[in-house]
Parts: structure tokens; sequence; C-alpha cells
């Protein structure tokens, strides 16, 4: 069983749109048996708190539900619990790596971009402040089917 952790500042708006859209993947590949999926936040800010209304309604775009989940900021026992942390920005690779307990776990870390040719470093942008939550899902989806071939 491989571990996928999704990693944004909030997580609110696009670890949670990248777990839900992993997740259908999945099941559209028939490996949900094959894969353990989560989404934490670098930050305490928003522990609790439902996804955002304009990452609800972009998801709900295309036929995905992430109403159910809820913000909570990562432990140590998630960096050990993960094998690939793909995170969404250059802040929250630096903030991760300070973060993560030891050696092993900060080489688990991943920007998710990167798995896509041409687009190597480069962030998928907070909608939190770009209110461009479309894009967000256009990136995650050209992204994540690229991560599961890579993983799976
Ligand atoms: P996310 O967006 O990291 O994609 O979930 C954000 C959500 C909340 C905040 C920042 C970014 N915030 O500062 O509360």
């Amino acid at each position: 069983m491989q571990h996928v952790l999704f990693v944004c500042l909030g997580n609110i708006c696009r670890s949670p749109m990248a777990e839900a859209i992993f997740n259908d993947l999945l099941e559209q590949h028939q490996l949900t048996g094959q894969f353990a999926v989560a989404s934490v936040a670098t930050s305490s800010e928003e522990e609790g708190n439902h996804p955002h209304p304009g990452a609800l309604k972009a998801m709900r775009a295309h036929g995905l539900d992430a109403s159910q989940h809820r913000s909570r900021p990562i432990t140590a026992e998630d960096f050990d619990w993960a094998d690939t942390i793909i995170t969404m920005d250059h802040a929250n690779v630096a903030n991760l790596q300070r973060m993560a307990p030891n050696r092993v776990d900060a080489a688990k870390v991943k920007l998710c971009l990167d798995i896509i040719p041409g687009r190597e470093g480069d962030p998928i942008d907070d909608p939190w402040y770009t209110h461009k939550f479309e894009l967000t899902y256009q990136e995650l989806a050209t992204a994540l089917p690229a991560w599961l071939d890579e993983l799976k």
C-alpha cells in the first residue's frame, strides 16, 4: 500500500482538491486498494474548517465532492506515514523540509508540477489569493495522472 500525502498552506483549497482528484483517479483505474491518500496543512490557521467555497464549487463542476474534508496541520506521524508528500509551492517545500523530523522524511517532499515536462519548478498558485479555482483544478488534473503513473 502506497501512502500519498498532499500538503498546502491551509488545507482548505489546493491539497483537499488534490486529494479528491487523486482518489477519483484511483477509482477510475481500479487502484483504490493500492493507495491510501490524505491531505494536511503546514499551518494550523484553518484547523477544523471545511474546504473553501470556491474549491467546493470547482470540484462540483467536475463531479467531485470534497465537502466532508476538514483541515488539519501535519504531524510527525504524517511524515512517517507518507511514502510521497506532494506539495503545491516553494513555501510548502521549505516549510515541510524545516518541519520534517529527519532527512528520510524531508526527501519525501515533492513539488506537484515538477512531474510535468516544461513546468518543473512552477508553483500551483494559491487560489485563496488568486480566486482562480478552475485554474487550480486544471493544473492538478494535469499533474495528478502523471503522479499516479509514476507511483503505481
Ligand atoms: P490553501 O489556501 O493553502 O490552498 O488551502 C490557503 C488557505 C488559507 C490560508 C492560506 C492559503 N490562510 O492564510 O488562512
